[in-house]
C-alpha cells in the first residue's frame, strides 16, 4: 500500500503530538539536603529552567534528615511522579533510598553527594553527577599557596584551619586535595589543625574553627580550606572574631553561589579571598534533563559524571561566573 504525502505529514503531526503529551506528564522531583543553601537555590533554579524548556514539571523539595527523604519519595509516588534527582542529607541512606525508589516505580539519580552501600563503598548502579572533588580541592590548596608566597608569608609560621566533615567521602576528598597540595608546597603538616564541623553550615563551621584559633594564639597567618564556601565563611568568620586582620587571613572556598558573592561585594577585602565556582548549571540543568530523557525516550543517564571548578577572587568572579554561563 502506498502512503499518500497527506497520511505521511498527519502520521508525523500525530506523533509530535504524542511526544508533547508524554512531557507534560512527565513529573521529576529534585530533592535537596540544605535548601536554605545558595547552592541548591541554583541548582533549582536550572532545574526549573530545564522543565520549562523540556515541558516537564519539577517538584522542589527540601529534606534535611532521612525521614523527610522517605516522605519527600513516597509523596512522589503518590503524585505520579516518574524519577528523581537527589542530593541526599546522608550518605548512608543509599540503600534505603534505593529500596523506597523501586517501592515507588521512581527512577532516580544523585548529584552532589554519592550513594553508599552498606559496606561504605559507592552504589555505582545509581546514575551520579558531582564534582572532581580531589582535583577541585588541589585548586583550592594552589591558589592559597601563590597568595601566600605573592604576601611573601613565612609559610614554616602560617596556620591552616582545614574545617572537616568526614561522614561526607566528598568533603574529605576535597579537603585533603587541598591540604596535600599546602604540603608539598612547603606548608608543615603540624599547622594544619583540623576543625570537624557538627552540619555542613557557616555556623558549624564558626564554632569548629573558633576553637581551633583560640587553641592557637602564636600563630598570626591563617589559612582556611572546607567542603564549600560555608565552612570557609565560618572559618574567616572565626579569625574574624578574635581580631586577626583580613589581611593576615587567606580563605579559599568552593561553590562561588551567592554566599561567597555577597562576600566579594563587601565595600572592605575580609579573609574570603577567593572560591572555586563549580557549575550549579551543570548540576541542576543536566542532572533534571537527564531524568528527562530517561523518562521520556528511555535513554539512561551516565553512570559518573564529574564537573570541574575554577578559582575566582573578588577581582575576577564576575568574568568566571559569565564564561561558565551561571550569572
Ligand atoms: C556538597 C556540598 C554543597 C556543594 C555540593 C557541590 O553537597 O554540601 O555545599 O558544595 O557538594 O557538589
Amino acid at each position: 500500500m502506498a502512503f499518500t504525502k497527506q497520511a505521511i505529514l498527519a502520521g508525523a503531526a500525530m506523533l509530535l503530538a504524542l511526544g508533547a503529551a508524554a512531557a507534560q506528564d512527565v513529573k521529576i522531583g529534585f530533592i535537596v539536603k540544605q535548601p536554605e543553601e545558595p547552592w541548591f537555590q541554583d541548582e533549582w533554579k536550572f532545574a526549573q529552567a530545564a522543565a520549562k524548556e523540556k515541558g516537564f514539571t519539577l517538584v522542589e523539595i527540601g529534606a534535611e534528615d532521612g525521614e523527610k527523604v522517605q516522605a519527600a519519595i513516597d509523596n512522589l509516588g503518590a503524585q505520579g511522579a516518574q524519577g528523581f534527582v537527589i542530593c541526599t542529607p546522608d550518605v548512608k541512606l543509599g540503600p534505603g533510598i534505593v529500596a523506597k525508589a523501586a517501592a515507588n516505580d521512581l527512577k532516580v539519580m544523585t548529584v552532589d553527594d554519592r550513594l553508599m552501600d552498606n559496606a561504605g563503598q559507592p552504589i555505582e548502579t545509581v546514575p551520579h553527577m558531582g564534582i572532581s572533588a580531589t582535583k577541585i580541592g588541589e585548586t583550592v590548596g594552589q591558589g592559597i599557596v601563590d597568595e601566600i608566597k605573592k604576601r611573601g608569608w613565612d609559610m614554616a609560621k602560617v596556620g591552616a584551619i582545614k574545617v572537616s566533615y568526614d561522614q561526607l567521602p566528598t568533603a574529605v576528598d576535597r579537603v585533603a586535595g587541598a591540604t596535600s597540595v599546602l604540603e608539598k608546597s612547603g606548608f608543615p603538616a603540624a599547622n594544619i589543625f583540623n576543625a570537624p564541623q557538627a552540619k555542613t553550615d557557616t555556623e558549624a563551621a564558626l564554632n569548629a574553627a573558633t576553637t581551633v584559633v583560640n587553641a592557637h594564639p602564636d600563630i598570626q597567618h591563617w589559612v582556611a580550606v572546607g567542603l564549600n564556601d560555608e565552612a570557609v565563611l565560618g572559618a574567616v568568620r572565626a579569625t574574624e572574631g578574635v581580631g586577626i586582620p583580613a589581611a593576615n587571613v587567606i580563605g579559599v572556598g568552593i561553590g562561588g553561589a551567592e554566599s561567597a558573592i555577597n562576600e566579594f561585594k563587601k565595600p572592605t577585602d575580609t579573609g574570603f579571598f577567593g572560591t572555586v565556582i563549580i557549575s550549579p548549571k551543570r548540576h541542576g540543568y543536566e542532572t533534571a534533563s537527564n531524568m528527562y530523557d530517561w523518562i521520556a525516550n528511555g535513554r539512561e543517564p551516565d553512570k559518573l559524571i564529574l564537573t570541574s571548578g575554577e578559582l575566582a577572587t573578588r577581582a575576577d568572579y564576575a568574568k568566571v561566573r559569565k564564561d561558565l554561563g551561571i550569572e
